[in-house]
């Protein structure tokens, strides 16, 4: 190890930023938010300097960096375009015993600026040892998405009550195994979905009960309706994502990924409860029992679904049966099938001059859902879920409805995902898509002009795209 992680407190401490530009008004900000007294001597400083300057948030010295005394500084650092001048300092610096940072060169420097993860007063610091800034930065946007957003109000929250518990628990293993049941219990799950009065509520009953001796008092459940987006891994939201990775048990469906059950903890439980529309399988009414029968055992039920949990997810459904058995439970948003398909097949279902609407319905019925099929019109959107059977019964009834056969439609199979297939056709011939190309579920069909743009947009999965521009392929003879 080159260099010693260390967190240094440098409030109202003396410290020297040499240059004006844009990487000097990068490190004024980084050391003006740590409370450091700073000082900066520049020839040419940037707007943004001397506003601070004639704000009085920091001293400025209009004037080249001069051999003079560095004893007053606690760290130092080089931040001109000139190198030699760069060296000049460092030497100063190094003259002096001082710390000194040289902006893009590990080398002159005697300390490395970390790229930060800053969840105040969570700091986390990450260092490739001045080999690869590029390199460190890319390992703390790894990081950031993997913690929960609210973190520093939680640390915060510790931070409060730490006298507290050091007072009522003065033995400090059953503190430590305490705070351990806090921030792996219910206090940590309120204040992280925001609900930071019922964190500071639980943790002052929890602190009561081991104070008392009654710690071994049962933890109450709780179900999470989470939505696992429409396939692709990385479209989970991040606190579904950590709500995945602590659950006790995880019930998920038949659409979500093997790659996406990776993220649920290593002791949790997995049961499918996938329904399958060809064969026998698990009712609803078994799925919302084994939900509440397990939540009121007291286990951390994440239920996992395709898309969002209330869009053709049956969501509604078990968040009755939990309220209805007084059970508490939360739901997480997911990317719906429409949206990721329709923004991996380069389609927008809404576009100024062309569509104003989007209905968003199901094709699963005999006739099409004919029906529902009747409110749409012209100028709208049409997202249809669970329609690959029944594509011939829908391009009847809309053609029926009036719609001109010309229409354009798009059907998009395994949206968001590697195997990602766009199929571009008419109402004329919706029907023959499914024999001719073999399309099948999960597929999404959306109907309407906005479809037309797939041609043009549908950056993000070029396989799919090459496919429908190569003439000898049946998918180019039906789009
Ligand atoms: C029971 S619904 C669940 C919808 C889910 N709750 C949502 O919000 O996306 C299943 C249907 O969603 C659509 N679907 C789900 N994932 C899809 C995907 N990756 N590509 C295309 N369609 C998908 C298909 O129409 C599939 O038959």
């Amino acid at each position: 190890m080159q260099h010693l992680p260390l967190f240094a407190d440098i409030r109202d401490r003396d410290c020297l930023i040499v240059g004006g530009g844009r990487m000097a008004e990068r490190r004024v900000a980084l050391l003006g938010r740590a409370g450091a007294n700073i000082t900066v001597i520049a020839v040419k400083p940037s707007g943004g300097i001397e506003r601070l300057a004639d704000e009085k948030a920091i001293g400025l010295l209009r004037r080249p960096f001069a051999s003079e005394p560095l004893d007053r500084y606690w760290l130092i650092v080089a931040a001109t375009d000139d190198r030699e001048l760069n060296a000049e300092v460092a030497a100063a610096a190094k003259g002096a015993k001082r710390l000194c940072n040289v902006v893009d060169d590990a080398e002159l420097s005697t300390f490395i600026m970390p790229a930060i993860v800053d969840h105040d007063p969570v700091t986390i610091a990450v260092s490739s040892g001045g080999k690869s800034p590029v390199l460190a930065r890319w390992v703390k946007g790894v990081i950031e998405t993997t913690l929960p957003v609210r973190l520093g109000e939680l640390a915060s929250l510790a931070g409060r009550w730490r006298e507290r518990v050091k007072q009522a628990l003065p033995d400090l293993d059953r503190r430590r195994r305490f705070w351990h049941a806090m921030l792996e219990g219910e206090v940590a799950r309120h204040m992280l979905a925001g609900r930071g009065e019922r964190s500071e509520a639980a943790l002052g009953k929890a602190l009561s009960a081991w104070r008392d001796g009654e710690a071994a008092t049962q933890t109450p459940g709780e179900a999470w309706l989470v939505g696992a987006g429409p396939g692709s891994p990385d479209l989970i939201t991040l606190r579904g994502r950590q709500l995945l990775a602590h659950a006790d048990v995880v019930l998920y469906d038949r659409l979500v990924s093997d790659r996406i059950l990776e993220y649920a903890r290593r002791e949790g439980e997995l049961i499918c409860v996938g329904k399958s529309p060809r064969s026998p399988s698990i009712t609803q009414a078994q799925v919302n029992s084994l939900l509440v029968r397990l939540v009121a055992s007291g286990k951390r039920v994440c239920r996992l679904k395709g898309g969002d949990p209330m869009i053709f997810g049956r969501g509604g459904e078990e968040m009755q049966a939990l309220a209805e058995a007084g059970l508490p439970f939360q739901v997480v948003p997911g990317v719906s099938a429409v949206e990721g398909c329709a923004a991996y097949a380069g389609i927008p279902l809404t576009l100024r001059g062309v569509s104003r609407a989007v209905l968003i319905t199901t094709g699963h019925s005999d006739d099409g859902n004919a029906s529902d099929l009747a409110s749409f019109r012209p100028g709208q959107t049409l997202a249809l879920y669970m329609g690959v059977a029944q594509l011939a019964a829908i391009g009847a009834a809309l053609i029926d409805n009036g719609h001109d056969p010309e229409t354009p439609a798009a059907i998009i199979e395994n949206g968001t995902m590697d195997e990602q297939r766009v199929v571009r056709t008419t109402l004329g011939r919706l029907g023959e898509v499914r024999e001719k190309l073999g399309v099948a579920a999960p597929a999404l069909l959306i109907v309407g002009e906005t479809t037309r743009c797939a041609e043009r947009y549908n950056w993000f999965n070029p396989r799919a795209f090459e496919r429908l521009d190569d003439p000898g392929n049946t998918l180019a003879q039906v789009s």
